[in-house]
């Protein structure tokens, strides 16, 4: 695609993105063109979509992103298309994807469409439904996971521990995060983090936390039970110790957000010899630290893991009636305060690589209190969300 042809694309993709609903109308466009040309295709996605026209938005900025370092567009597209072979989407689905895309811009445009919009709307819409086929296609793999809840255990009111046991063990390093369905929701994926490594007998373990007015986090807190029947997509995100790095380790963790953490944990203390760790866990209330009694045994046996618990508030909340208990003896102390503000006391951490996880707003808190007691940037990973 020539640059005159690029620019043009992207302005008028510019125009719809800032336009009010202007996702929305070009996106639901989309839809009524896919949906007409192939009525079965409806099947496959959820009642709620209210996230997608901004989701797919994303993606075709992405594509216009990297129109000059097509590599990185087609990896993306690629990767895409075989992650959608979860909700059962082919490579024979794409390009009539294509067609309706094009469609919609048409569609959207009205009478302000030209030969030129068609033009470049054409080239990009081949460009984006060949490369999802070809991603589709390269792939022969199993799109997913089917694995059996075996245990369900309430440790608060509102969050659930889930073992699994799937049929084949998921391949998926420890820190990794999958997609999930589960049968009272079915066709709503959404990402849980393993709390434990894969193992040759495809145990699981997912640490939930309900979101209240959500979906999915409720049906699992509430509804599952032993029996019910998973689904569990193929394996995603970053977050890992770098071994050779020789540098030693800074994990902080709040809520549910330690499940990937710990995993890690776990899996390096069946190692002999790893680089020395800090783990900070927080949470709002001691209650919320419902983890710790684990971390502090692991913590135990293996000299090379400090545990530091942080909370927000001195007491357990009033819903939550149960007395502070003091740490085991050798254990450091519960320190009181902001999680991010608490880590970053202790200075900058610069010799350290650091993992962050958690709600966005966490991690956002985090990273910032971090960077401003001069932390490096490039030192901080943490996963999408
Ligand atoms: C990489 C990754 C890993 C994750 N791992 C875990 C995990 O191990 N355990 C776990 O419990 N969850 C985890 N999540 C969150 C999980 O994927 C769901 O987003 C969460 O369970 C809410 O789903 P829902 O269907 O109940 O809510 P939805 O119906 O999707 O959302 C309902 C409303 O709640 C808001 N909302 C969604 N999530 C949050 C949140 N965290 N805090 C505040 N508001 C929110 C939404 O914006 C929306 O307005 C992870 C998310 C990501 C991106
Ligand atoms: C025949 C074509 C396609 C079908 C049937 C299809 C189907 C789906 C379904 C069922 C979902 C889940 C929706 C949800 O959970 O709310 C989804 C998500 C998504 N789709 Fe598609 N899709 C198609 C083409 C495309 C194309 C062309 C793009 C963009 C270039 C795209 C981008 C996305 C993105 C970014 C998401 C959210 C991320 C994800 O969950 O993987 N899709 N799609």
């Amino acid at each position: 695609m020539d640059a005159r042809s690029a620019a043009l694309v992207r302005a008028d993709f510019r125009s719809v993105v800032e336009s009010p609903h202007g996702p929305e109308r070009l996106i639901s466009a989309f839809y009524g063109h896919l949906f007409a040309e192939n009525p079965g295709l409806h099947e496959l996605f959820p009642p709620a979509m209210e996230m997608q026209p901004r989701r797919m938005a994303t993606a075709i900025q992405y594509v216009l992103d990297h129109l000059e370092d097509w590599e990185r567009a087609q990896g993306f597209l690629e990767q895409l298309a075989r992650d959608h072979r979860k909700y059962g989407v082919e490579a024979t689905h794409y390009d009539s994807a294509g067609r309706a895309l094009l469609a919609a811009f048409r569609a959207y445009h009205g009478a302000n469409w030209n030969q030129e919009l068609e033009d470049g709307w054409r080239d990009i819409t081949i460009l984006i439904s060949a490369s999802m086929a070809i991603g589709a296609n390269s792939d022969t793999s199993r799109p997913y996971w089917d694995a059996t809840v075996v245990g369900h255990r309430l440790v608060l009111d509102d969050l659930a521990v889930v073992r699994l046991q799937s049929d084949e063990p998921v391949p998926y390093q420890a820190g990794q995060y999958v997609p999930v369905s589960v049968p009272q929701r079915p066709k709503m994926w959404r990402y849980l983090s393993p709390a434990i490594p894969s193992n040759p007998y495809g145990e699981i373990e997912f640490h939930v936390r309900k979101i209240r007015g959500g979906w999915v986090s409720p049906a699992i807190i509430g509804e599952t039970t032993v029996g019910d029947r998973w689904k569990i997509g193929g394996p995603l995100g970053g977050l890992r110790v770098d071994r050779d790095s020789g540098r030693d380790v800074l994990l902080i963790g709040a809520g549910t957000g330690i499940a990937p953490l710990r995993a890690q944990l776990i899996e390096m203390g069946q190692r002999g010899i790893n680089p020395r760790v800090h783990f900070f866990i927080g949470g709002r209330y001691p209650c919320d630290l419902y983890d710790v009694e684990n971390m502090w045994q692991l913590s135990q046996s293996n000299p090379w893991l400090t545990v530091v618990p942080v909370c927000e508030q001195k007491t357990n909340p009033w819903w939550y009636p149960h007395p502070v208990q003091d740490e085991p003896y050798g254990m450091h102390r519960r320190l009181i305060g902001n999680l991010g503000a608490v880590v970053a006391s202790f200075g900058a951490w610069a010799d350290r690589q650091i993992q962050i996880a958690g709600s966005a707003h966490m991690i956002a808190d985090t990273r910032r209190a971090l960077i401003a007691v001069g932390t490096p940037e490039h030192s901080i990973s943490c996963d999408p969300v």
